[in-house]
């Protein structure tokens, strides 16, 4: 299962990456925002320091200006992936961007039927948000299991990124779920390692070690 950070801060990404458990970047508008830099400046650092896709959102409402704003985003590097939102219009721009060989994430996606046709218009990644679809009292995980099913059922190769990850346990129905990815803030990726119960028994070993005669 592949990991992504789910974030435009770039000191984040050096420190994440450095752990040799991520795979890839997303990014949004709302994540460049908070960085208060220059996107292109902070598209060029993430894409400096990760060997792997990188998604970068498009702003455009209308497919041709999605498709041109993919086009530019896609030179940043070649592990650039356009993110697309899912509307009509977004499924146009996928579909002539695919045929250009530039790969695509559909994003905000909260229903299988969406889903479908992203695959069906070529997109390399659809990302199911599940926390907030939890939040609105629905089970977001089912999205992505239903999602799995429809594309096992058809062969689609569109792969699924489980995105607005809450904490740890969605990381682990991801995983359960057979989704290909899971994207999630720095905070949820660092959780993924603690357990009190390691930390208690590091914490004894190292006491009886000390009992242990020298020589
Ligand atoms: C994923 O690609 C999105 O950037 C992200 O997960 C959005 O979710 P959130 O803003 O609800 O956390």
């Amino acid at each position: 299962m592949k990991l992504f950070i789910d974030t435009a801060d770039i000191d984040q990404v050096k420190e994440a990456w450095s752990w040799g458990i991520i795979d890839g970047v997303t990014t949004n508008p709302s994540h460049v925002s908070k960085t208060a830099r220059p996107a292109a400046q902070v598209y060029r650092e993430i894409c400096e320091v990760v060997d792997g896709p990188i998604s970068l959102e498009t702003l455009s409402l209308e497919a041709e200006e999605m498709a041109e704003e993919g086009r530019r985003l896609a030179k940043y590097h070649g592990n650039v992936v356009v993110k697309i939102p899912m509307t009509l219009e977004g499924m146009k721009a996928v579909k002539i961007l695919a045929s250009e060989g530039i790969k695509t994430n559909v994003t905000v996606n909260f229903s299988p039927l969406q889903a479908m046709l992203a695959a069906k218009c070529g997109a390399a990644y659809i990302s199911p948000f599940v926390g907030r679809l939890d939040a609105f009292g629905h089970v977001g995980m089912d999205l992505v299991r239903q999602i799995k099913t429809i594309y096992d059922n058809y062969g689609f190769q569109t792969e699924i990124i489980v995105a607005a990850v809450r904490h740890p346990t969605h990381v682990l129905e991801a995983a359960l779920a057979g989704a290909d990815i899971a994207t999630m803030a720095y905070d949820i990726l660092k959780q993924l390692y603690d357990h009190p119960l390691t930390d208690m028994g590091i914490e004894q070993f190292l006491k009886d070690w000390k009992s242990v005669p020298q020589s």
